[in-house]
């Protein structure tokens, strides 16, 4: 089969990033511009400040992408653009570059689901091997997926309330650290202990529930200033770390046990925690499960991680005709 070398565009949340990966694996440029600071300020991401900054972004982006490349968009084979879920603005703002750069070059355009985009960076490591069990945990999804082939996704838990990494925000801001919090509550709980006995929430079958541990931390600190009691932020961080641990990885085995998967990859942006990883290569090893994190940068939103998941659609002529919509809530 021929090379198939796709453009990527990925403006869900906070990142403008455009790669070019070709035949779903090579990664040839990984542009992403991040707006984290932008947002720091307010303590989390404001969807119009979002949208506008990918308004200025996005051409530098895309040019930056192709020169890193060494490619001229006749060299490109099909346009890839997150769909949704995401942030409505900040979505169209890749949509419409994405249409654009696909009909003035006459190229077909691959609409991505962003949690497909987050499974498939795996991919770019190693090559996904079916069945597998993807564990997805970032700011706005913690799922449980079983995939048995290539874009066949069978969603077996999801969140009732918060995301894992939303959880890690909001705990990050009741200890004064700022946006986004989750990788310095991660550095703080290695200085800390597990002193506090937060709840470990655990709902039936695969689903969870970070909004009740999220008020337990808000409440025992409230009661502890009352009492006029001091904790360290250490301890704080280094409990609700643990809590959180033990409830993703008791899912996630009792789930490879019950669907006899001994594949397992985590994707998304908490997939980069110390504490998560540290617990899920221990328990990988003990059930004889492989486990797969792709690198940092392909863990958080990237564009890369679209254009994988873009090179089976594109084998599935999986194409959006021009009137393509972006869609805040899809399901995968
Ligand atoms: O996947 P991602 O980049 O964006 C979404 O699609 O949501 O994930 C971002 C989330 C944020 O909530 C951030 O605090 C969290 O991932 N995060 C972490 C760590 N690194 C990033 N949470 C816990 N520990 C980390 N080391
Ligand atoms: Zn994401």
């Amino acid at each position: 089969m021929n090379d198939i070398t796709i453009l990527a565009v990925e403006t869900s949340c906070d990142e403008t990033a455009v790669s070019i990966v070709r035949n779903g694996r090579d990664v040839l440029s990984n542009s992403v511009n991040s707006q984290i600071e932008s947002h720091q300020r307010f303590g989390g991401v404001v969807p119009e400040v979002a949208s506008r900054h990918h308004v200025e972004n996005i051409t530098m982006v895309i040019e930056d992408a192709l020169k890193e490349a060494q490619l001229t968009m006749e060299e490109i084979d099909a346009v890839a653009v997150t769909e949704g879920p995401g942030l409505i603005g900040a979505l169209l703002v890749g949509i419409n570059a994405a249409k654009a750069l696909a009909i003035s070059h006459n190229k077909p355009l691959i609409p991505v689901h962003h949690i497909a985009g987050h499974i498939y960076a795996n991919h770019i490591v190693a090559p996904l091997k079916f069945p597998l069990l993807a564990l997805i945990v970032s700011g706005g999804h913690t799922e449980l997926v079983v995939m048995r082939d290539h874009l066949n996704f069978e969603v077996i838990g999801e969140t009732r309330d918060d995301a894992v990494g939303e959880a890690y925000d909001k705990v990050a801001r009741t200890i004064d650290l700022p946006y986004p919090g989750g990788p310095l509550v991660d550095r703080l709980a290695a200085e800390g202990k597990d002193t506090l006995n937060f709840p470990r929430p655990v709902l039936e079958g695969y689903d969870f529930s970070f909004s009740g541990l999220k008020s337990a931390v808000i409440n025992t600190l409230h009661n502890k200033k009352q009492k006029g009691e001091t904790v360290k932020p250490e301890d704080v961080a280094a409990s609700f770390q643990a809590s959180v641990v033990d409830v993703l990885s008791k899912k996630t085995f009792e789930a490879l046990e019950a669907y006899d998967i001994k594949e397992l990859i985590v994707c998304g942006g908490v997939a980069a925690n110390s504490g998560l990883r540290k617990r899920l290569t221990a328990e990988a090893a003990a059930h004889h499960v492989e486990l797969h994190i792709p690198p940092l940068n392909l863990c958080t939103d990237n564009a890369a991680m679209i254009g994988a998941a873009a090179y089976f659609l594109y084998r599935q002529q999986h194409f959006a005709d021009y009137s393509l919509n972006g869609r805040s809530s899809l399901d995968l």
